[in-house]
């Protein structure tokens, strides 16, 4: 696997990622998608809503907004428990999240080297001086606070007046949008358990220690479902929601690795007691291996029916479902698969880069999965002096584009425009050349041929231009390269 620092390079020079109000200095805890990235991010969430939401028959969507009314917020139990552990350094007024600040490496002034600095790996100590880090980590010389709990949600104010009575906040999950619509969802839809609500959109967190590039960030997004089953109901002898829980572990696991995750950078870790959250009856989370070690890519959990009981209680409004069978009143319980999409996106992009050493010249690649690459089709011409070819290349491209997300590109040698579509992830090049449009002057007609080129094998094969549709729907719609290249020439590499 590469390293963040190329990916986070290759990001900023192909626009993919670009750090925030960058020309202010950036704000390093925000992230702007560029347009190349703008598209990752846009197919990630696309194929997500439709393999979760569209083609299952017990799921529906929402798109609820990202200020609520505060009390919402102290329901869900937020106010007052969504806090992180923090010291503040007195000298240089530094603040840190207490149950990290020993993993983080330690400014060290040594008495015994006559007060030299150094710089100590996170938990070891000073080799000259055996010191362990008491004081501030990051300029070695202020005490720490004691812990003081901070509030991660935003606030801000609703309406002209900054008051207490306006306060609100930015959502710090989009999971309680779908809470508080539970029954506006069951009236509209008339749903049975069990069934799901699935929300996309952003989140806000005031992390203390942002970082990583965009796997912590202050502003990101998440797809999350709530999965309401009956927890009275047994499926195969177990509770429902205890099977549910594991279909959908299994179902977000399998979804990761079907889009390029490679099934060895994936694990899962059970929650254990006492790292369980208050209202959680049982929670996995995805891991996936990022450069900085095995971290969260997302969580599933079982939250068992406190949402819907708080909500409850907090509005006065009954949040049942009705079982006609049993004629009684259901809090159901809740299954909750959340992922970020930024997360998502670090580790597609991840996994899915890799250099190669191509005839003594090193290939940078992108090997997305067709679905998730930014642009399906580079149309290239390769002679950008012969107006026909650079014409052809042009209206191939506007054809094109009304099915697939398609670019034309002419700024460079052939040999050269390739590579850039292979470090970008593009699945299909088509090259126009002489032998399409023919020579004129020579009395040469075209063969109206043009070649596709196919990133991962490099392999190159002639295509009638009238079969382009064709054969680019079967190739981008899951059809084997090998498979559909069979069926045509082969072109010189
Ligand atoms: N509703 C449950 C919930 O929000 P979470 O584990 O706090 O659970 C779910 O967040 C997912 O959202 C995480 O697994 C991660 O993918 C993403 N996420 C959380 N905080 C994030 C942050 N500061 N930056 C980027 N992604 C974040």
């Amino acid at each position: 696997m590469t390293s963040m620092d190329v990916l986070v390079s290759l990001c900023k020079r192909r626009g993919f990622v670009f750090q925030s109000s960058e020309i202010y200095g950036g704000t390093g805890s925000c992230w702007d998608y560029g347009p190349l990235g703008v598209e990752l991010r846009n197919n990630i969430k696309r194929v997500w809503w439709r393999d979760f939401v569209q083609q299952r028959g017990d799921m529906v969507g929402l798109d609820a907004s990202i200020l609520m009314h505060p009390t919402v917020w102290k329901a869900s139990g937020h106010v007052d428990h969504f806090t992180d552990p923090m010291v503040d350094c007195r000298e240089c007024k530094r603040r840190f999240r207490a149950d990290q600040v020993d993993e983080l490496p330690w400014v060290h002034y040594c008495e015994a080297t006559k007060g030299n600095k150094f710089t100590i790996p996170a938990g070891e100590t000073c080799r000259h001086c055996g010191a362990r880090r008491t004081l501030c980590p990051e300029c070695g010389r202020g005490e720490l606070t004691a812990p003081r709990q901070f509030n991660l949600m935003f606030r801000t104010f609703m309406g002209p007046v900054e008051e207490d009575a306006s306060v609100t906040y930015l959502r710090p999950e989009t999971a309680q949008g779908i809470f508080v619509n539970f029954d506006n969802v069951l009236q509209s839809t008339r749903r049975k358990l069990p069934f799901g609500i699935a929300q996309i959109g952003k989140a806000f967190r005031n992390e203390i220690t942002p970082g990583n590039f965009i796997f912590r960030s202050r502003e990101f997004e998440q797809m999350e479902i709530e999965y309401f089953v009956n927890p009275h109901e047994t499926i195969d002898g177990r509770p429902a929601d205890e099977h549910w829980h594991d279909r959908w572990i299994e179902d977000c696991q399998g979804w990761f690795t079907r889009y390029g995750l490679q099934s060895e950078n994936v694990t899962l870790h059970e929650h254990a007691g006492d790292e369980l959250a208050h209202y959680a009856k049982r929670t996995v989370d995805l891991l996936y291996r990022f450069p900085m070690g095995w971290s969260e890519l997302m969580g599933i959990a079982n939250r068992t029916d406190f949402d819907l009981k708080q909500h409850a209680k907090f509005s006065g409004k009954s949040l049942t479902w009705f079982d006609e069978e049993r004629k009684e009143h259901v809090v159901p319980f809740v299954i909750e698969p959340s992922a970020g999409v930024d997360r998502a996106l670090l580790a597609f992009l991840l996994d899915a880069y890799r250099e190669e050493d191509v005839r003594g010249d090193k290939r940078v690649v992108l090997g997305f999965h067709p679905e998730l690459a930014p642009v399906k089709i580079a149309v290239l011409p390769l002679l950008k002096k012969r107006p026909e070819i650079v014409a052809a290349g042009h209206e191939l491209r506007a054809r094109l584009a009304r099915r697939w997300v398609t670019l034309y590109d002419d700024t460079a040698a052939i040999g050269r425009l390739y590579r850039r579509q292979d470090e970008v992830g593009t699945p299909y090049c088509v090259t126009v050349d002489v032998k399409t449009v023919g020579d004129p002057d020579r009395g040469e007609v075209g063969d109206q041929r043009v070649t596709i080129r196919e990133r991962d094998s490099m392999e190159q094969i002639r295509v009638p231009m009238a079969e382009l549709e064709s054969v680019f729907d079967r190739l981008l719609g899951g059809a084997a390269w090998t498979e559909v290249a069979a069926a045509y020439p082969r072109a010189e590499a």
